[in-house]
């Protein structure tokens, strides 16, 4: 609900996770700074992306293309022409909104269609006056941008909106320095930038992102049965890290909702639970045919078929691409991962406690070293157990205030495992280990303390 996604915003500006972009200047709407904890975890979502979609399989190879690309690209791509929103505007509070959001919630409110008459009709969803909206406009959503002193004026740069170009037009070159034969994908993790008309939802839109994409290229007669692979593989992914199954479900565009490039788009929608709607697009699962490769070869001449020697076929392969954004990802895993719950404290009353439940792999910390108190007896083994394990993981250590107050900061942010450094453990040579899901209590050994969590960090 929209308590939740409030809370979330909030903590992660507490916490150190995401932080306003720009705000000592008033801020802009485009985009958000991830904080020291927020790259932790951004990182973690990449890596296991590249290991589920990249190094745990044999037929994806990485590639990191550049972001401008020559203009020709995005002509031949469709992007100059296609990808463009068609806006309206409120005469009274100026506001632009896209067309398509706005038949969407009329739609969805009246059953029917947002006609001439309908927009006469309709309210500002931002000032409330009725009726006061511009016919419909075209609004392009490529940023543009200008290289070099020697660029002609009239002819732009484009950054980026998408990652799958850079895998198109470097099709022949993967294809050939890997001696690789379709099926197979390359894939990538990208900054993309689109001129988004209204960026918000906290780090669901923006107009500055990483992507995550593969694009997968077949054999034209088997792309149904990898459209379908890729979206049980995908939705697999975010079941494997923690995300509840009640929370993701499949969503098949209309064919007036496809991209200009799709033949066939699914999404992964997951449970946001935005004020305005429960749903809405995590990820897209693209049937694209070979629309990438033969816009690329007719406008170069360069032929980017594929001769299978084996049947002495060619053809040019069909494409599946995945999509899906970190910052979006991320929200997912937030949303899904926060928690509120009380707890029985030594009173015998009832705390309420914060849990990021996030799984152990994606946790931006991963061990929390708590001296009980600020002790200079305790000092050295905090320090001594904090360097150790610091060779595997991201580890804090932390001796400022009240302990039940660190391990609460320590739970809001998702570690998984405490370990605390009292006075009975320098005796023995003991640490407890407090696990964040149980709040159950072990004592370790001290020399056995790395293969303890080891074990259960693995991944
Ligand atoms: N190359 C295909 C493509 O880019 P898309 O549906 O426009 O398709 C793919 O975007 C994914 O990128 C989305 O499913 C979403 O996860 C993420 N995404 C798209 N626009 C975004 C935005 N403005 N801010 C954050 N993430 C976005």
């Amino acid at each position: 609900d929209a308590d939740r996604i409030d809370a979330i915003v909030k903590l992660c500006r507490a916490r150190g996770l995401v932080y306003p972009s720009g705000e000592l200047y008033g801020g802009i709407r485009a985009a958000w700074d991830y904080g020291p904890l927020g790259v932790e975890l951004k990182e973690n979502i990449k890596r296991q992306w590249w290991k589920s979609v990249v190094q745990g399989r044999h037929d994806v190879t990485g590639l990191d293309s550049s972001i401008l690309l020559p203009s020709e690209v995005w002509d031949a791509s469709g992007h100059t022409e296609e990808f463009v929103a068609l806006l309206v505007q409120c005469l009274s509070c100026h506001q632009r909104f896209p067309a398509a959001e706005l038949a969407e919630q009329y739609r969805s409110r009246t059953g029917e269609e947002l006609n001439a008459r309908a927009l006469s009709a309709l309210v500002c969803p931002e000032c409330g006056s009725r009726g006061r909206f511009t016919e419909p406009g075209l609004f392009n959503g490529l940023l543009e941008t200008r290289i070099g002193p020697d660029e002609p004026e009239d002819r732009p740069y484009y950054l980026r909106p998408e990652t799958a170009q850079g895998a198109f037009v470097n099709f022949g070159n993967v294809r050939a320095s890997e001696r690789r034969r379709p099926p197979f994908g390359i894939a990538q993790i990208g900054k993309v930038l689109r001129n988004e008309v209204l960026p918000g939802d906290f780090l669901f839109r923006t107009r500055e992102f990483e992507l995550m994409e593969l694009v997968y290229f077949v054999p034209p007669e088997e792309t149904e049965q990898w459209h379908r692979y890729w979206l049980e593989t995908r939705n697999g992914f975010y079941r494997e890290l923690g995300i509840a199954q009640e929370n993701l479900r499949p969503y098949e565009h209309d064919r007036d909702q496809l991209a200009h490039y799709a033949r066939r788009t699914v999404d992964i929608e997951y449970r946001f639970g935005f004020p305005d709607r429960e749903w809405d697009e995590l990820e897209g699962i693209v049937d694209r045919g070979d629309s990438g490769l033969a816009a690329h070869a007719d406008r170069t001449g360069i032929d980017l078929s594929y001769l299978d020697r084996a049947s002495g076929a060619r053809y040019r392969p069909f494409v599946i691409s995945t999509s899906v954004g970190v910052g979006r990802s991320m929200l997912a895993f937030l949303v899904d991962a926060y928690t509120e719950e009380s707890t029985p404290n030594p009173m015998g009353g009832k705390d309420r406690r914060v849990v990021l439940r996030l799984d152990r792999r994606l946790s931006p910390v991963k061990v929390g070293v708590l001296p009980v108190s600020r002790s200079a007896d305790l000092a050295p083994q905090a320090v001594a157990v904090t360097e150790e394990l610091r060779q595997s993981w991201n580890v804090e250590l932390d001796d400022a205030g009240a302990i039940g107050r660190r391990y609460r900061r320590q739970d809001e942010i998702g570690t998984p495992f405490c370990v605390t450094i009292d006075f009975d453990g320098l005796l023995d040579q003991t640490v407890a280990v407090r696990d964040r899901d149980t709040l159950l209590q072990e004592r370790v050994a001290l020399d056995k303390l790395g293969d303890y969590l080891t074990s259960r960090l693995r991944g």
